[in-house]
């Protein structure tokens, strides 16, 4: 669903902020600290209760405040979506009606950002990928929350188990082991759907830079997983805790046959992370028909103007909803000011239309 109206309070250094939204583009101008990324953050965290930046509500509510509030009405269903957040308390509505679940603002708001930090997802942790696609697979396939969560308990009570060297653990990895084939069953699927998109994509963006990607499951390739829990039993015995499953997944991403992380630059792993997460854009529109919310800050960081240029293009053609920020005067600033657009200028946290 695509975001119509955002309204912010005490966020940052944005004190108050009424805002009409464009459809489709949204361009945010504005010089260094003045609150650009800070507003892209206010989507981010009304779809999943943190930002791109932070998890912590502190370093959010603004210096002297005690709360921040972020209100967001969804298109076509005017369906109103709002958080507040205090020190150690986060409250969710829903046309109004109060919520426990940050999942159920996500499930109305799916949102994708591209920051300068991008290039975590290849060099980062193999969480970072995991995360990559959970959050596809949370947003088009419907079972996966539900069976993740399950595996998620079974996991902690068989870890529990081990460390109290409890024989109940034997059940528990019976329980566990037909679940973590499902969810790698679902990951693989979708890694493996993302591939055409990826492959355009990267085809489009930089023609001489064939990636790959490779779901790796987190245990033995060829063994079922009841058979790599039990050869690692008496090792799981000894930690107290289940050493291989879809816990420990990964994305292997291969750049002209090798690990990219091991061989890429900087800008190459960026130019990667867009590919992957444009990617994910157009599949999540394929299989939702209707488009996803992309935040992009700075985009211009340790890129050329070209591969900006064919970044933009592709953006553009997710048919996503979309959010740049660009420094005044700049470049970036120039091309996307000529684009048919929501233009927002941002000047000490103050916003105008
Ligand atoms: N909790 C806070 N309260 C008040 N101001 C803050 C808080 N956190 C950050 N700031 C300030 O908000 C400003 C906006 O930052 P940012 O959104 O990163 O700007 P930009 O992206 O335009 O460079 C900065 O000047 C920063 O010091
Ligand atoms: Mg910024």
């Amino acid at each position: 669903m695509l975001l119509d109206k955002l309204s912010l309070r005490n966020l940052r250094n944005i004190r108050e902020a009424n805002l009409q939204l464009n459809n489709r583009t949204n361009v945010i101008i504005g010089e260094n600290a003045a609150g650009k990324t800070t507003l892209l953050e206010a989507i981010d965290i009304l779809s999943r209760g943190r930002s791109f930046r932070t998890n912590k509500s502190e370093d959010l509510i603004q210096h002297g405040g005690t709360s921040l509030y972020i209100g967001g009405t969804l298109g076509e269903s005017n369906k109103k979506l709002e958080i507040e957040k205090k020190q150690n308390k986060t409250k969710i509505l829903v046309d109004g009606k109060e919520e426990n679940r940050q999942s159920r603002l996500a499930e109305q708001l799916a949102v994708q950002t591209i920051h300068p930090n991008s290039h975590g997802l290849i060099e980062g942790p193999p969480s970072e990928r995991r995360a990559f696609i959970d959050w596809g697979l949370f947003h088009v396939e419907h079972s996966y929350k539900n069976e993740w969560s399950k595996y998620v308990k079974i996991l902690r009570q068989r870890n529990e188990a081990l460390k109290m060297r409890d024989p109940e653990a034997d059940a528990w990895m019976k329980q566990l082991a037909p679940l973590g084939e499902r969810i790698s069953l679902l990951r693989e699927n979708y890694v493996e759907g993302l591939k055409k998109h990826i492959e355009e994509t990267q085809k489009l963006i930089m023609p001489d830079l064939e990636v790959v990607l490779a779901y790796e499951k987190g245990w033995e390739k060829e063994k079922p997983f009841i058979e790599a829990l039990e050869s690692k039993k008496t090792t799981d015995q000894e930690k107290g805790f289940t050493g291989c499953g879809p816990q420990n997944a990964d994305i292997k991403i291969l750049l002209k046959n090798k690990e990219a992380q091991k061989i890429s630059s900087r800008g190459q792993q960026k130019i990667i992370a867009n590919i992957m997460l444009l990617s994910q854009s157009k599949d999540f529109f394929d299989k939702k028909g209707f488009p996803s919310i992309i935040l992009v800050d700075d985009l211009s960081a340790e890129l050329t103007l070209e591969i900006q240029e064919r970044i933009l293009e592709r953006l553009f053609e997710t048919r996503s909803q979309i959010f740049l920020t660009a420094l005044n005067d700049s470049v970036l600033a120039e091309i996307l000011c000529e684009i048919n657009a929501g233009l927002f200028h941002v000047e000490h946290g103050e916003i105008t239309q």
